[in-house]
């Protein structure tokens, strides 16, 4: 069950009149090591972020078809990336970003966790100039779109993903949406303060200022027409999904590697999931399959 304090964050956001002003990342290409690996340690399996880390490789999975090649858009130090390949391991996936210390633990990761399915390269989102058009079946990205600089390079990179995409190809971006209040914003990013770093609630706090509205990313969304929709968590856009309108039953090995990484959560990682499960489901996004 959400907490009262929660709820009632959720409802004075949903009724307010306030609108925060977007403010950018300060850093937007993730470069400083010390910063990089605050956020690698809370993606980690035993990390605070790993129950989000596997919500979103269940419902990417299901725009990825067998045997897909899969751009994921700033994959960071892979922890997504990790998940994603060991829910589908007949995928061929390519993480992209733009920092270097990013990339070189996105490596270590790669190696630490066995995952073969898997390279990284260097490139900025808003323009794909390695990838030929129509060239990947699948684009992904989890909590990136809020490091680009402007409303610009949103479009962009959403364009960009449009062009590299075959015809029909899955789609899957997942970001924060820009709360009402900055009263909201201080209690998501302080809600766990006393369970993570500080530079990670501070990062945090930093994601939520930068987040685009569910307005503007809807607008950028538009470049995908019809094969696309916009999700988003109950009440409040705190989380905003760029998801294909098509969308195809789990594989078993993918429900089987899912089952797997669920059952060697922790109990409150397990409540975690199947907490935001339930926040976007009450938005009208429903986990594609459960593993629990
Ligand atoms: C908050 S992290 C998210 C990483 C990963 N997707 C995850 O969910 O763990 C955002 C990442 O986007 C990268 N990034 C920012 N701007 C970028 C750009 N223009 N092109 C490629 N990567 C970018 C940053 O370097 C950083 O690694």
């Amino acid at each position: 069950m959400p907490s009262p304090a929660l709820l009632l964050n959720l409802a004075l956001d949903l009724l307010s009149r306030q609108r925060q002003p977007r403010v950018a990342e300060p850093e937007l290409v993730m470069d400083d090591p010390a910063s990089a690996e605050s956020f690698m340690l809370a993606g980690r399996e035993d990390g605070i972020l790993a129950h989000t880390y596997l919500y979103h490789a269940i419902q990417a999975s299901a725009v990825i078809p067998s045997g897909a090649t899969v751009l994921d858009l700033g994959c960071g130090p892979a922890n997504q990336l990790t998940f994603l390949a060991r829910l589908n391991p007949d995928a061929r996936f390519i993480g992209l970003d733009a920092a270097d210390a990013m990339l070189e633990l996105g490596h270590e990761t790669l190696t630490r966790n066995g995952i073969t399915n898997t390279r990284l390269c260097a490139g900025d989102m808003t323009a794909l100039d390695a990838f030929e058009d129509h060239s990947v079946d699948a684009v992904v990205s989890t909590m990136s779109l809020h490091h680009l600089s402007d409303l610009e390079a949103l479009s962009k990179t959403l364009k960009e993903a449009r062009r590299v995409l075959r015809p029909g190809g899955g789609i899957y971006m997942v970001d924060f949406g820009r709360l009402r209040r900055q009263a909201s914003q201080v209690f998501f990013a302080t809600e766990n303060a006393a369970r993570q770093p500080q530079m990670f609630t501070e990062d945090y706090y930093n994601s939520l200022r930068a987040a685009f509205s569910l307005e503007e990313l809807r607008a950028a969304a538009t470049v995908f027409g019809s094969a696309a929709r916009i999700r988003r968590t109950f009440l409040v856009p705190f989380l905003v999904a760029i998801r294909s309108t098509a969308s195809q039953p789990p594989r078993l090995a993918t429900v089987a590697a899912a089952r797997s990484i669920h059952a060697a959560l922790s109990p409150r990682q397990q409540y975690e999931l199947r907490d935001l499960s339930r926040f976007f489901a009450h938005g009208g996004f429903p986990l594609a399959f459960k593993p629990w």
